[in-house]
């Protein structure tokens, strides 16, 4: 069985966001729901942090209304150590068809047709971002049946992605201290497991 001992100094949220997370998971997330979140709801990230992107594309109706799995679109995340964000041809595997029912929705998907005609990738903000000294590999957390939620926050609910973790240190060791006897997932605190 995997289990995770996760701090539980957020019970209250957990709840919440137990209920939250029932729409969406990745593929494997099925198997393990941890859904639990590991910092308190007051060190959540703010949704008015999210950057302005060249396309108004939202996860809300993407992953939340439509339920494409984050792997669609995320496909490296259970493969290496970079989640990735999708190219324009992933978009278009729909979007060659799907023009969109609202005349903003269509002016948004417009834009994703046009760079895609040109041949140009859509230049995306990018919001998460560890320092060149830190290592991280979305492979080993995913593969150990994490949910994208417990580091990501309901991203299925988010009109706008913003950090939602605050990817500090702190963070990283208060879970991995929690996992370090775990029999299946056991984690290490020692310095050259994240700084090489
Ligand atoms: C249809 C494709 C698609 C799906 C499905 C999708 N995403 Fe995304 N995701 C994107 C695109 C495009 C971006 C970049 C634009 C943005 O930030 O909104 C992105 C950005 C992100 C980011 C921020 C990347 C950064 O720059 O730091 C995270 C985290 C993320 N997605 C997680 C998820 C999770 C978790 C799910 C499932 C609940 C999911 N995504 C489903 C396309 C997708
Ligand atoms: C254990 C915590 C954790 C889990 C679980 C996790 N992420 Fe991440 N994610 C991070 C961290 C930390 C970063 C910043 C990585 C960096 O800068 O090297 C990040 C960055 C990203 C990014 C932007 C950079 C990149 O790697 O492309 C995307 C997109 C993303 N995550 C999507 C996902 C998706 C989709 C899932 C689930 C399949 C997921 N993440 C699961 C912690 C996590
Ligand atoms: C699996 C199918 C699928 C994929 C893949 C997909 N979309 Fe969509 N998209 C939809 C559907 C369905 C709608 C809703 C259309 C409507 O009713 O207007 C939509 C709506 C949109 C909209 C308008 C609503 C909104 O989100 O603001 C934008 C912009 C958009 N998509 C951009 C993208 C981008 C960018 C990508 C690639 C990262 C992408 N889509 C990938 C199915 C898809
Ligand atoms: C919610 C819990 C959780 C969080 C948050 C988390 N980790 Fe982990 N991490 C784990 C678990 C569990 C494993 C063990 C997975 C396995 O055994 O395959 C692991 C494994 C790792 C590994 C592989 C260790 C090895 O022996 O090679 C690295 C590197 C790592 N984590 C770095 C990070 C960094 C950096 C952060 C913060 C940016 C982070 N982790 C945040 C739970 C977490
Ligand atoms: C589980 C992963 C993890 C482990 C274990 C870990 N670190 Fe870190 N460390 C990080 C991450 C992620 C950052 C970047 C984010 C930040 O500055 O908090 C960081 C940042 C740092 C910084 C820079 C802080 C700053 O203010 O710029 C130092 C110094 C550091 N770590 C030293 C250590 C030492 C010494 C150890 C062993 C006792 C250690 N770390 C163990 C993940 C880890």
């Amino acid at each position: 069985m995997k289990t995770y001992f996760l701090p539980l100094t957020a019970l209250a949220a957990v709840t919440i966001l137990a209920a939250a997370l029932s729409g969406c998971s990745p593929a494997r997330g099925s198997e393990t729901k941890d859904g639990l979140i590991t910092v308190p709801a007051s060190e959540h990230g703010n949704p008015s942090s999210a950057p302005v992107q060249p396309v108004d594309y939202r996860h809300s109706i993407h992953a939340g209304q439509y339920k494409i799995p984050c792997l669609y679109c995320h496909s490296y995340a259970d493969k290496s150590p970079v989640a990735n964000v999708p190219a324009v041809s992933t978009c278009m595997n729909c979007h060659r068809i799907i023009a969109g029912s609202t005349p903003y929705n269509q002016q948004e998907i417009a834009k994703v047709v046009d760079y895609w005609t040109k041949g140009q990738p859509i230049p995306w903000v990018s919001i998460h971002r560890l320092p060149d000294h830190a290592y991280f590999s979305h492979k080993r957390h995913v593969k150990a049946g994490m949910q994208c939620q417990t580091c990501h926050g309901p991203i299925q609910n988010m009109d706008h992605v913003y950090q939602y973790s605050s990817l500090k240190m702190g963070w990283c060791v208060t879970c991995h201290k929690a996992n370090l006897h775990n029999a299946q997932f056991a984690t290490s605190i020692d310095c050259y497991t994240c700084h090489k």
